[in-house]
């Protein structure tokens, strides 16, 4: 054999060992505990053979408690680069065969790495985390790694789509990398997310919590809203961020793709002439509506099991990517309260970071009142929503449905909040309240002086019919220009196509300042 034959076998035995990470003994655990590894993970995402691995034999420079007898190639993260349906993104995950995927100064170099070369070239950044935090031998040099790593996701947030799958058990430095990047997805009996475990939780708070309790996937998929998906499996998760990736644009300077639409943007659903009911307390689903409008009823439904009084999404409308924002009447009545402002505010943010149009769809009876909400800070997490509407430049097209009272009816992507294009359909009620409310108000003292009481309910009756006539229709607004159009609803699919495709264009302008200062 000859010297060169033989570096190429080395190379090739040292890139198999390297591949091992902590050992098979380690990777037989990590799959005894019905995990996959850091590099099936990633040929799981990835388009097949797309792989291009860096820094495959960096090590950590550690010698505290002997660590210089437990260095192994890579230093506990996979790093590099491939492509999803052929577009580049940029990856790495950590591989809990090695210290349990906790992260080193060395491990940090290597993320920052991929990370850099995400922005600089315009391609997402995935993270697939399964770490125990800082490594602790490492001491300050490992939380300077996260500091570096915190640093690169404020930077590229709104540059590049950074997503974050949650791959086990993820604490302290872990969790704040992904709550600093645009989507986190968590698999049910596998992730956890917290600042420190149950242990430290016990001897700290005395309370006593299971590793589900305190930040399992189902916890923070609809009590924190942490975590933006849930997946059942490792597979499905990883389906999920591909699927995901298709409907974003690979960074701020582009747009996201336009895939050909076979399904026609001129469908009409006559079955939406039917979908409101006569009582106006009576609720429908709103996902139907969403589905009757996109494109092949493809929805990805974003913080499916938080705040669902609200629902936010990505679909395509005659092959367009575009943010859906609707209402939901049949949870709460689709009030907004507290966390769907926060969901949707963070939701409108994002498209408009990401050259995403925002399909809004109204039927919101307003915010929610009560000692509970005013003590959360209703006023300023309410704000948020209006101000990302408010803020958002990217084509704006509303339809309202039923109900847009008061202050939601502002914040629901209005005319005054530079709605582009907004839509009522004939059932619209767009007023300061409803009319039970408002009659209350106006002339509550009055009525309670009819004694009869059947002449009292007489003339309640006679005020709501005036109150209705006048407010509780969209022709009100449309005679003030505040409702471009009043649709039928079976042509709410090819009346918004044709408004973004009118919109596809749109330029805005803003004054300039260092960064705005939003109701945080
Ligand atoms: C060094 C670590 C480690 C860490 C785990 N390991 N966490 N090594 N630093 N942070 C090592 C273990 O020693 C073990 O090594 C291997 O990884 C597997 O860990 P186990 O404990 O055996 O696994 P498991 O029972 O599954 O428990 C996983 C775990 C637990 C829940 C993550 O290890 C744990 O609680 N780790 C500490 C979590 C934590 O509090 N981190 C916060 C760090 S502070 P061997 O050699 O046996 O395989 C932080 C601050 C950042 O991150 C600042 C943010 C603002």
């Amino acid at each position: 054999m000859s010297d060169q034959q033989k570096r190429i076998s080395e190379l090739v035995q040292k890139r198999a060992d390297a591949a091992l990470g902590g050992g098979q003994k380690r990777i037989d655990a990590q799959h005894s505990k019905g995990k996959l590894t850091a590099r099936e993970r990633i040929a799981l995402l990835l388009d097949e053979g797309s792989f291009e691995e860096y820094d495959m034999f960096m090590r950590h420079r550690c010698t505290n408690f002997g660590m210089e007898k437990t260095s192994f190639d890579g230093d506990g993260v996979v790093t590099g680069q491939g492509t999803i349906e052929g577009r580049l993104v940029y990856v790495f995950a950590q591989d809990f065969t090695v210290s349990g995927g906790s992260l080193s100064e060395t491990q940090a170099a290597k993320i920052c790495k991929v990370m850099d070369m995400a922005v600089r070239n315009g391609a997402p950044c995935i993270g697939l985390n399964d770490s125990g935090g800082a490594r602790i031998q490492e001491g300050v040099c490992a939380l300077a790694g996260y500091g570096e790593i915190f640093q690169r996701n404020i930077l590229a947030s709104g540059v590049i789509p950074q997503i974050s799958g949650i791959f086990g058990p993820c604490a302290g430095g872990a969790v704040y990398s992904p709550a600093l990047t645009d989507f986190t997805i968590m698999v049910k009996d596998i992730s956890y997310m917290f600042l420190t475990g149950p242990a430290v939780v016990k001897s700290v708070t005395g309370e006593t919590v299971t590793q589900e309790e305190l930040g399992g996937a189902q916890v923070h998929s609809s009590k924190s809203g942490v975590a933006h998906f849930k997946a059942d499996s490792e597979q499905e998760a990883i389906s999920t961020i591909r699927r995901l990736i298709s409907f974003l644009p690979s960074s701020n300077r582009e747009s996201a793709p336009t895939l050909d639409c076979a399904d026609p943007a001129g469908r009409v659903d006559d079955s939406l002439n039917d979908i409101i009911p006569d009582n106006p307390n009576k609720s429908y689903d709103m996902y139907k509506v969403i589905g009757s409008i996109v494109d092949n009823g493809e929805f990805l439904e974003v913080h499916r099991g938080w705040a669902r009084n609200i629902i936010v999404g990505f679909a395509r409308m005659n092959g367009r990517s575009v943010g859906i924002v609707a209402n939901q009447p049949s949870v709460l009545a689709g009030v907004l309260d507290i966390n769907a402002s926060r969901k949707a505010g963070r939701f409108v943010r994002f498209c408009d970071a990401f050259n995403i149009p925002l399909v809004t769809l109204v039927d919101v009876p307003g915010f929610l009142c009560g000692t509970q909400q005013e003590y959360g800070g209703i006023i300023t997490n309410g704000a948020k929503l209006l101000y990302a509407y408010g803020e958002a430049t990217v084509p704006k097209v509303t339809v309202t449905l039923r109900k847009s009272y008061g202050g939601a009816h502002i914040v629901m992507s209005c005319k005054q909040l530079r709605g582009d294009i907004n839509y009522a359909w004939p059932t619209a009620n767009i007023a300061v309240m409803g009319a039970d409310g408002a009659v209350e108000i106006l002339y509550g003292k009055d009525l309670k002086e009819i004694v009869d009481p059947a002449e009292r309910s007489a003339a309640f009756q006679a005020k709501k019919d005036e109150y209705n006539d006048l407010f509780c229709n969209p022709y009100n607004a449309a005679a003030y220009g505040y409702i471009d159009d009043v649709i039928e609803p079976r042509n709410t699919r090819f009346r918004v196509c044709r408004a973004l495709e009118s919109l596809a264009d749109k330029k805005v302008s803003a004054p300039s300042r260092k960064h705005d200062n939003l109701p945080l």
